[in-house]
């Protein structure tokens, strides 16, 4: 293929963003094969704007979806019927959709009314469970089926698109490129504000939490938890950028506020929330990304949930699956402070998620598609 391969990237969230910027920064360096076209859903707004910014990217359109606490089927729709237009308007060669969001199904789906071919990023990611997380493994599940290429993070990933008989020939083992932004916000000289107030003896935990399965109780009990901590221990300082969700802001503040050592903040920036990361002594979340991140950085996470589509980094000994029982979610706070053995074997572990040179096999994959005409057949072995 001679002329260049128009490639649309379509994302609207925080996570998606951080991973996908890479993708279209090294598109923008080998602009004489790769001409891309940006489109946000704006499924968020003010996160979203944060990561547009740091990476100093434009969009070339956005759908402006955002509503307080919207539902899933009005992001969905909306999504679908603004697309209609902008595919059929800009003609792209692929489209590529990141990761589980309802922004990337809902794309995903628009690529196939348009017969668009889908190239999924961070694909085969599982949990096997239809229900948690909630609704990203069907997400991910569905823009499987729906995607003709295929950027696995892991062999791992890889495997689990080959149980569901997906085309071999079009996965391609490339990283993870969370490792890509990571490797440019890191810097060991890194200040911030929240950092003054806090004692050099003490030990920051940085906290993260929003998955729609742990809103409400599972929320609330597992701050329940963290609050007594702090209370108990004197050297420690929770840090919580709160999601802007109503839904996490509500119980967030309602268990913590008043509470000297637990510092909540803004949603941070992508550098920020990277170089926080990196001062922290261990983690706390149910993010994704962040557990994606932590290995690379050489910090411990508790992980907030039940299940995990990211089982490397529990291999890796990285993270540690705690769930929101407060049982559990307290003798896993208590074990990581006091056993410092524990705390250094989890702190050790390898990063599992690649070289921080997805970005660039991931390009280096499309090329090879369209220049060796791959995307002909079925998308099913
Ligand atoms: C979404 C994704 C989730 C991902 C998360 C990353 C779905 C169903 N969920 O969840 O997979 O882990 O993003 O953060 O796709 N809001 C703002 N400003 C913002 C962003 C959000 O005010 O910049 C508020 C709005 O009231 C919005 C609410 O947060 O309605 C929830 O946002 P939404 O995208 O629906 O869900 P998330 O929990 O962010
Ligand atoms: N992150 C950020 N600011 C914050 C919290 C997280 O920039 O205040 C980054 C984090 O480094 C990771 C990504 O956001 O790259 C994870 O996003 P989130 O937890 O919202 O979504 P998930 O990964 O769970 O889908």
């Amino acid at each position: 293929m001679n002329k260049r391969i128009k490639v649309m990237t379509i994302f609207g969230t925080r996570p998606e963003a951080i991973k996908m910027a890479p993708i279209i920064l090294e598109m923008k360096k080998r602009s004489d094969k790769f001409e891309p076209i940006t489109v946000l859903t704006g499924q968020h707004k003010e996160m979203l704007d944060q990561v547009m910014d740091i990476f100093n990217i434009q969009e070339d359109y956005n759908l402006h979806v955002m509503k307080a606490q919207q539902t899933l089927s009005s992001i969905t729709t909306t999504v679908i019927n603004k697309l209609d237009s902008i595919i059929e308007g800009a003609k792209p060669d692929i489209i590529l959709v990141h990761g589980d969001t309802t922004t990337t199904f809902a794309a995903a789906i628009s690529a196939f009314y348009h017969q668009v071919p889908l190239g999924h990023v961070e694909a085969g990611l599982r949990t096997w469970n239809k229900y948690s997380p909630y609704p990203e493994e069907m997400n991910r599940q569905m823009t499987d089926i729906l995607s003709d290429v295929y950027f696995a993070p892991t062999e791992l990933s890889k495997e689990n698109l080959l149980k569901q008989n997906l085309n071999q020939d079009r996965i391609y083992i490339t990283g993870n490129t969370a490792i890509d932004a990571l490797k440019q916000t890191v810097d060991k000289d890194y200040h911030h504000d929240v950092l003054d107030d806090i004692s050099d003896q003490h030990k920051i935990i940085l906290l993260t939490m929003h998955r729609r399965e742990n809103q409400g109780e599972p929320m609330r009990r597992t701050f329940e938890v963290i609050k007594d901590e702090v209370l108990k221990r004197d050297d420690i300082e929770v840090v919580y950028p709160v999601h802007l969700s109503p839904a996490v802001q509500n119980v967030a503040h309602d268990v913590f506020d008043g509470i000297d050592r637990v510092h909540l903040i803004e949603p941070l920036d992508v550098v920020d929330f990277h170089n926080m990361a990196a001062r922290s002594y261990f983690i706390m979340t149910d993010s994704g990304g962040v557990q994606e991140e932590a290995p690379s950085l050489g910090k411990p996470v508790l992980v907030l949930r039940d299940t995990t589509e990211r089982p490397e980094g529990v291999d890796a000994g990285t993270l540690k699956l705690v769930g929101t029982n407060q049982d559990t979610v307290r003798k896993a706070f208590d074990e990581l402070i006091d056993d410092d053995q524990l705390y250094k074997n989890m702190a050790t572990a390898q990063n599992p998620y690649g070289d921080g040179k997805a970005s660039i096999q991931i390009l280096d994959a499309i090329k090879d598609i369209f220049d060796n005409n791959k995307l002909s057949g079925d998308n099913n072995e």
